[in-house]
């Protein structure tokens, strides 16, 4: 068995994804598992090189870790030619400013969404990267969460007809920081620091509308910005300038209508942290982060409205789970292992800078269309 290194920049590792989904879940699960392997045996073995600000807290992360590679000179880093990826998952604001440097450097960048934080700039690194023959990805992980793939599955096999409308809804409630501390970092509530549900949660709907139903053609939105003051990791008060729940409609291709709120102020009465149910002329389905499931038009009850009386029947039971059918690895790491066999062996990979472009294009028309009160279309995006 032959090993194939490759040096990756881990940058941002000692944040929330940087840390337990990007190198822990993914790119430590992938040496524990022997590499990615290529059809001719070679195993991808990723080497991973921690970049952060803070020395103290890179040592602890490596040392844990068993890695003996971490810097707090990005520079530097990116001199190395045993380093062929950079990765970024640093709060986004700081991201476009070290893409453009890791291209400069030559080397081939992966990256936590959104890619930018306006679509002019995501645009502009999409043909920076391609004028500097690099190969570019962007983390799209809720393609790969088991119960998308088995809506995904569904849509593939032709079970809902003609696809109606998707509703989804997405949230939890994200305490304010006060007498509980908060679940997520404060940054997330600061419009100047690159935070608000919009730019964080429209690039993920994006992919996932585009990916299982087809391209968006325009956006409605309406935002707020519930919780006007909340509590940093230090305890000192903040004025929350970012938009904590946006309530968008998305037409898309094919006359579909697809709903989705997200919301960070909003306490769950669902199954899962996010849903999305899909109906269509011959079946509907019910999808979330692991599991699915559907009625088919054929099994459809008939409800009769009567609100004199109590319900009848208990609508939740009246639904199929959807089997698994094949083993679903953690979403993270089966990306990477697809990015790293695009970049070694050459191998398709289309989540590219401009597909990540093309989910910060929706954020930003999404926040146009609430600050305009309009409707607003969604033109194609090219190189
Ligand atoms: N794919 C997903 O599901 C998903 C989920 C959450 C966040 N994200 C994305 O991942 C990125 C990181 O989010 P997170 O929740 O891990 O954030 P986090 O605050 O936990 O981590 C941010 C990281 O950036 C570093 N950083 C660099 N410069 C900084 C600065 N000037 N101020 C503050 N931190 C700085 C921090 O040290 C830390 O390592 C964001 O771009 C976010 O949009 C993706």
């Amino acid at each position: 068995m032959t090993r194939r290194p490759i040096g990756i920049i881990v940058n941002g590792v000692t944040g929330r994804m940087g840390y337990r989904q990007h190198l822990v879940r993914s790119l430590l699960a992938i040496r524990e598992q022997g590499g990615v392997a290529l059809p001719d045996g070679t195993r991808i073995w990723p080497e991973p090189v921690l970049v952060g600000r803070n020395e103290a807290k890179l040592r602890e992360v490596a040392t844990r870790h068993g890695l003996t590679e971490w810097t707090t000179d990005l520079s530097a880093a990116l001199a190395r030619d045993d380093v062929e990826i950079y990765f970024d998952s640093q709060v986004t604001q700081q991201r476009e400013k070290a893409i453009r440097q890791a291209i400069e450097a030559g080397k081939h960048v992966y990256t936590e969404k959104p890619l930018a934080e306006e679509t002019d700039a995501a645009l502009d690194l999409a043909r920076v990267a391609d004028a500097a023959g690099i190969r570019t990805g962007v983390v799209q992980d809720k393609l790969f969460l088991p119960g998308l793939r088995k809506l995904k599955r569904l849509v593939d096999g032709g079970f809902f007809g003609r696809i109606l409308s998707v509703r989804g809804e997405f949230g939890y409630w994200v305490f304010e920081g006060d007498w509980q501390p908060a679940q997520r970092p404060s940054w997330n509530y600061r419009a100047e620091d690159g935070g608000g549900i919009v730019v964080d949660m429209f690039p993920h709907w994006h992919y996932v509308l585009e990916e299982l139903f087809g391209p968006v053609r325009a956006v409605s939105a309406v935002i707020a910005t519930h919780i006007p003051e909340r509590v940093d990791e230090a305890g000192r008060g903040y004025p929350a300038t970012a938009d904590d729940a946006a309530y968008g409609t998305f037409e898309l291709a094919g006359g579909i209508v697809a709903q989705l709120n997200s919301s960070w102020c909003v306490r769950v009465n669902r199954d899962e942290l996010v849903e999305f149910q899909v109906d269509g002329t011959e079946g509907s389905a019910v999808a979330g982060l692991r599991n699915c499931k559907v009625q088919h038009r054929a099994v459809t009850p008939k409800p009769v409205w009567n609100p004199d009386l109590p319900a009848t029947e208990n609508f939740r039971d009246q639904w199929t789970a959807v089997p698994d059918n094949e083993e679903f690895d953690n979403g993270f790491k089966v990306q990477w292992e697809a990015f790293l066999r695009h970049v070694v062996a050459g191998e398709p990979f289309r989540w590219d800078f401009l597909a990540g472009a093309r989910g910060v294009q929706l954020a930003e028309l999404g926040l146009r269309s609430a600050r305009e009160g309009r409707r607003v279309e969604v033109p194609e995006l090219r190189r």
